[in-house]
């Protein structure tokens, strides 16, 4: 089933988002899964689904839009009502910058895997940013900037999750620090 649910996320995804955000996501999810002794096919699948909203409809609200897509696909393996209401749960809690708070674990792991995704990606970021911004490099530093200061203060709430990232970071703000004085 969760092979399945991967080739359907990858045949909506465009090839750049798949590669550089919802496989880190899924890779990290397992991770912590795995360390924290959580069930890593749980984890695996909100990973897998955590971003279905943005990538059918467009980022603004989907952590609401994802929802009844990801119901829609995981109905159709026949999936069970509590492994359907953990996904949900962690679509609807992803987003930092939102003030759903994460209750299961496993929404918990997807929230942190999202953020540590963002610090492996950040020259995708910019490119986020730059199209977010009119191609204004200030405005989107800035914006990658307190992206990963948002991350790593509010999202990664998980001990490992913080300290697996903890290098990169430090590279990270020393690699935009000097941008950032000038803007
Ligand atoms: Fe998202
Ligand atoms: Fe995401």
């Amino acid at each position: 089933m969760i092979e399945k649910v991967r080739e359907i996320v990858k045949n909506e995804c465009k090839d750049e988002d798949w590669k550089f955000h919802i496989l880190p996501v899924v890779k990290y999810s397992k991770m912590l899964a795995k360390k924290l002794n959580a069930n890593e096919e749980l984890a695996e699948l909100g990973a897998m689904l955590h971003d279905i909203g943005r990538i059918k409809f467009g980022p603004e609200n989907h952590e609401i839009t994802g929802i009844p897509e990801a119901k829609k696909i995981l109905k159709k393996f026949g999936v069970s009502q509590k492994v359907i209401d953990e996904v949900k749960h962690c679509i609807e809690t992803h987003r930092g910058s939102k003030n759903k708070k994460p209750r299961t674990i496993t929404a918990k792991i997807v929230a942190n895997a999202d953020a540590m995704a963002h610090f492996d990606n950040v020259p995708m970021l910019v490119q986020i940013g730059l199209k977010k911004y009119d191609n204004s490099i200030e405005k989107a530093v800035k914006w990658v900037y307190e992206k990963i200061e948002r991350d790593w203060n509010k999202k990664l709430t998980i001990p490992e999750a913080k300290e697996m990232m903890m290098g990169k970071y430090k590279a990270i703000k020393l690699l935009l620090e000097p941008m950032m004085k000038e803007i």
